[in-house]
């Protein structure tokens, strides 16, 4: 299997974690329930200081609920389970106001639907500037040239323009931008990455995704990219966790994982995505996503594998561990996809 063009960014090219260090954020047996539904179960992974980490998988495989699980932000009617610790503390279960502190200036974070975050009625210098009112006590004018700053290193070309705009006067892609810098803005160690770039044209994508992993990069911070596409995974992340059904398919680190996926929905994925500078035909993986009720006794991928097996039913396959990561299948790939 080919990797994707990868020239994206030169912040890529190489790894940037220090894997020897304890991990900056540690997820043990996360689980998310709402209601019958069972959103995510007993994913596992750490992010290293500065590492790109990847989660990646189709509509409904639990991306956003373990974003939301991670910096308690789901609603109350949520069950959470498991371990997330943050530089060693644990955060599944603390405090509301713990919990305040810690999004922002510890972990930022933009969501999906992050276009609609932005406060309609306030300009761009003032939601920034509140920001770090809130979590810095700094001054507004301060404040202000912090905003202006980051602006910058964002390539936005009159940044004090900008602040003093409301969110309606910007165009896509700069009011991402701006979502981005508020997310910053709190200079966080790690920052969650939402399926950032996914309502901007291809076009622009890139270019935001280059410009937060630039800023990330300079200022060591880690960042958890959610996506459904590879071909970001392949651009912007050192690791990757392959979720489907709510479980960790298939953890590697990124060239592994495209060299020699073990888990056959990862190398299902792969076949359907098309690659830059290959003429053959991609393959849409037959079947569609599962939805995940109560405890989940059997293999999730089982009614669109080609390789299951009776017995991937009998129960969910056990986490097997590799060299450069994990996976949960009894029946792997040998390799080369
Ligand atoms: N607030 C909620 N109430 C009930 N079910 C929910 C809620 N949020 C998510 N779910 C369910 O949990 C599962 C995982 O959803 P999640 O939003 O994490 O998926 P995702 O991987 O982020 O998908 P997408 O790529 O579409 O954003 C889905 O089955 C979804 O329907
Ligand atoms: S456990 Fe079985 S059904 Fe699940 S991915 Fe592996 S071979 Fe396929
Ligand atoms: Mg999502």
């Amino acid at each position: 299997m080919t990797m994707p063009d990868t020239s994206l960014s030169d912040t890529t090219a190489t790894s940037r974690t220090d894997r020897s260090a304890t991990p900056l954020l540690r997820v043990r047996d996360l689980s998310v329930r709402f209601g019958a539904v069972t959103a995510v179960s007993s994913v596992s992974f750490d992010v290293g200081k500065g590492e790109v980490f990847g989660v990646v998988g189709e509509s409904g495989a639990g991306k956003s609920a373990t974003a939301r699980a991670i910096i308690g932000l789901l609603p109350p009617t949520a069950r959470l389970g498991g371990s997330v610790l943050y530089k060693g503390e644990e955060l599944v279960g603390a405090s509301k106001a713990r919990l305040r502190k810690v999004r922002g200036p510890e972990i930022g974070y933009v969501f999906q639907d992050a276009l609609t975050a932005l406060d309609p009625v306030r300009t761009i210098g003032a939601q920034l500037a509140e920001v770090l009112a809130v979590h810095r006590r700094m001054p507004a004018r301060q404040a202000l040239e912090v905003a202006a700053d980051l602006l910058s290193e964002l390539k936005i070309n009159d940044p004090k323009r900008t602040l003093n705009a409301y969110p309606h006067q910007l165009s896509g892609g700069m009011r991402q931008r701006a979502v981005i810098a508020a997310a910053l803005i709190a200079d966080p160690e790690i920052i969650i990455a939402d399926e950032v770039t996914s309502a901007l044209d291809v076009t622009v994508q890139r270019k935001v995704l280059d410009l937060l992993l630039g800023v990330c990069s300079a200022r060591g911070a880690g960042v958890i990219m959610i996506t459904h596409d590879l071909g970001v995974v392949a651009q912007t992340c050192d690791r990757v966790a392959v979720l489907y059904g709510g479980i960790v398919a298939e953890e590697a680190d990124v060239i592994g994982l495209f060299d020699a996926p073990r888990h056959p929905y990862t190398g299902a994925l792969l076949r359907s995505m098309p690659r830059m500078g290959e003429s053959g035909a991609f393959v849409p993986i037959p079947g569609s996503a599962i939805q995940v009720f109560g405890t989940l006794n059997t293999c999730p991928f089982a009614d669109r594998c080609e390789r299951a097996q009776p017995r991937c039913r009998e129960a969910l396959p056990a986490e097997t561990r590799t060299p450069g990561g994990s996976y949960r299948c009894i029946n792997p790939l040998e390799g080369m996809a």
